[in-house]
């Protein structure tokens, strides 16, 4: 990824462990999810858009790794017993795993809450920050993540269209997010990016549950089998694999017929085609 070593950087100096022990074990536990690894797609889509509109990369980089941070926050908590139970997260034991389900539930809170503050603090002008709260809320919010996690969780999508609203929240609302916040950051229009976010975001929740069937742990960094062993509804279920391979093409389609749109596309045409090649 073009953009991971520098968001790398900058989160390890945004998220420090502060010296007094009172506080310690929550930012431990935030640090080590967020600097697991992980493919950093969301923050990379931020900056690259920025950067095709013509806007500061540099400038960006504390939205990008705020959007990371929610990002990892939805990760954590996700993995949590309550959740999905998986022991596993990027390549290592998940949070709740290597500091118990307290500290794990507080590094959630904190990562879904500094994003914020860092956004609030950026170099951007007061609109362009309101303008990105209000982005981001909105991606996490109940017709966002936390709903698609309700939708998720606690009910079951029964058609093929449910489970796209579905995706469309837990998972495409926040991609589309990032790709509103790089436009922000450029003060550029963000229609032809948003619906190029929304698309990928989908495509990338089906590959995500074709791989739940298909790949290795250790190639994913997380468990394999776990949305049949809990019994979830998913694009696999459904529709098998022949067919949940249709659908991924079908949102990766739509998602490279509004890249198309985007000026100065070839890198995010690259990324968005090499997607569709974890599950080929
Ligand atoms: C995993 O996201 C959760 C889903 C939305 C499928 P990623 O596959 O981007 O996870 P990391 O950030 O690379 O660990
Ligand atoms: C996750 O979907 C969506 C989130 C908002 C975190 P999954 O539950 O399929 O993600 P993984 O497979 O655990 O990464
Ligand atoms: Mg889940
Ligand atoms: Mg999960
Ligand atoms: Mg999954």
């Amino acid at each position: 990824m073009k953009y991971a070593d520098k968001v790398n950087d900058r989160l390890k100096k945004l998220l420090l462990v502060p010296k007094y022990k009172g506080l310690q074990k929550t930012a431990e536990a935030a640090a080590y999810s967020l600097n697991a690894g992980g493919k950093r797609l969301r923050p990379e889509l931020c900056l690259e858009i920025c950067r095709i509109y013509g806007g500061d990369t540099q400038k960006a980089l504390d939205p990008a790794c705020a959007i990371e941070m929610m990002h990892t926050f939805s990760l954590i908590h996700d993995d949590l017993p309550c959740m999905d139970d998986d022991d596993l997260r990027r390549g290592k034991p998940s949070c709740h795993k290597a500091f118990g389900e307290t500290a794990a539930l507080l590094a959630g809170d904190l990562l879904a809450i500094y994003p914020f503050e860092i956004i609030a603090d950026c170099g951007f002008s007061a609109e362009q920050r309101i303008e990105m709260v209000e982005s981001l809320s909105n991606a996490v919010g109940l017709y966002g993540m936390i709903g698609g996690q309700n939708a998720d969780t606690l009910s079951r999508p029964e058609t093929v269209g449910e489970l796209v609203g579905t995706y469309t929240m837990k998972t495409a609302a926040l991609i589309r997010a990032s790709c509103e916040i790089g436009c922000i950051c450029a003060g550029a229009e963000t229609k032809a990016a948003e619906e190029y976010g929304e698309n990928l975001g989908i495509a990338f929740q089906i590959v995500d549950d074709i791989l739940d069937y298909t790949s290795d742990e250790k190639v994913l960094g997380k468990p394999v089998g776990s949305d049949k062993e809990k019994g979830k509804a998913t694009v696999f279920s459904l529709c098998g694999l022949e067919g949940a391979k249709d659908l991924a093409r079908e949102y990766t389609a739509k998602a490279l017929e509004a890249a198309a749109k985007l000026p100065d596309n070839a890198y995010i045409t690259e990324l968005t085609t090499k997607m569709l090649t974890r599950i080929n």
